[in-house]
């Protein structure tokens, strides 16, 4: 099962670029950029990564963003995450980034977003792996900031394919983003929002009602609501569950605990994402992997992670097709 899993084409749908800094290259861009970190070593910088719930993941995350400050930086951060996508087998990946996190420290947009950009390009060409672009809105900032966002993001919409929102969760409820988010439909971006990781389930009513989102990030409390599972499961709204992060987190005490597979029998259109690889301990394989020691499945299920993936990919119905294909050729050659 591991070298089926190892081998079978992923698509990843939940992955910030941010969380994707390994220790090295943290250490590396500290030094480069002149830049203090609060660790003498890669064993301290992990010693560090125990968290007890996702503000405590937060916190260590954009302290670890404070080393990304030039174009370069923020290429060699998305040219790493992509060696390992290569690795993983991940055919076509749709990458989160947090702005304000940046320009909030006085970094460009333009500097994040291009550096950004031109590693997913080379990515395409050199790789073979496609690609597509979300900006989030932090939700811990007010509205005002992520118009702003919005605004700088206008000089680069070819770059961009929708607006998601992340970070705290509780105490920061999406009806602050319903006008931010209207204007960015307006403007032809598609919308995704995290909503149901750690905040209650009235969250994941709110994303699809208030900011009319296309495909839910985590959503995995939707286990409370009954009636929204089978709502979930009827109009195939997808969730890009994080299984490794789940656990980090605290969202579930344990691996067997973890809804995924459940809700996968139930007809939802859950898949599987690494979310902050470099902080959980594991990128896409790591993570099927994970679920599959935990919940005994099938290849067929195992398989169908990838083809919800798809199936809720930004990417062209033709593009949806051909991966699709490649899948299931996959499958059948190995059942
Ligand atoms: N949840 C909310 N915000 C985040 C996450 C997450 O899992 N990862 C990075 N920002
Ligand atoms: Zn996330």
């Amino acid at each position: 099962m591991k070298k089926f899993i190892q081998s079978l084409p992923k698509v990843e749908l939940h992955l910030h670029i941010e969380g994707t800094l390994e220790p090295e290259l943290m250490f590396e861009l500290a030094q480069r950029n002149n830049i203090t970190i609060p660790f003498n070593s890669s064993t301290e910088v992990k010693e560090a990564y125990n968290f007890h719930n996702l503000q405590s993941f937060l916190d260590i995350y954009f302290q670890g963003a404070n080393v990304l400050v030039h174009e370069q930086d923020f290429f060699d951060l998305t040219w790493a995450y992509l060696l390992h996508c290569k690795d993983d087998n991940v055919v076509h990946t749709e990458v989160f980034f947090d702005p304000q996190a940046h320009t909030e420290r006085g970094i460009c947009f333009a500097t994040v977003v291009n550096g950004i950009h031109k590693a997913l390009a080379k990515g395409r060409t050199e790789l073979g792996i496609s690609s597509r672009l979300i900006m989030c809105f932090l939700r811990h900032l007010d509205e005002q900031s992520a118009f702003k966002t919005l605004e700088q993001a206008q000089a680069h919409k070819d770059k961009i394919i929708a607006v998601g929102l992340d970070s705290t969760e509780i105490g920061h409820p999406a009806s602050k983003f319903e006008r931010v988010f209207k204007q960015a439909i307006n403007q032809g971006f598609l919308t995704v929002a995290h909503a149901g990781e750690e905040g209650p389930v009235s969250n994941i009513h709110d994303a699809m009602n208030l900011l009319q989102i296309t495909r839910i990030d985590h959503g995995v409390r939707c286990s409370e609501d009954q009636a929204l599972i089978k709502q979930l499961a009827a109009e195939r709204i997808p969730l890009t569950v994080c299984p490794l992060s789940n656990i980090k987190l605290k969202v579930f005490d344990f691996m067997k605990e973890h809804n995924i597979v459940d809700l996968l029998r139930k007809g939802l259109c859950v898949t599987i994402n690494s979310d902050d690889p470099a902080y959980f301990g594991g990128y896409m394989t790591d993570n099927f992997l994970a679920v599959s020691n935990a919940h005994s499945m099938n290849k067929a299920e195992i398989a169908q992670f990838t083809l919800n993936a798809i199936e809720a990919s930004f990417i062209s119905e033709c593009e949806k097709k051909r991966l699709k294909i490649m899948t299931q050729k996959y499958l059948d050659l190995h059942q």
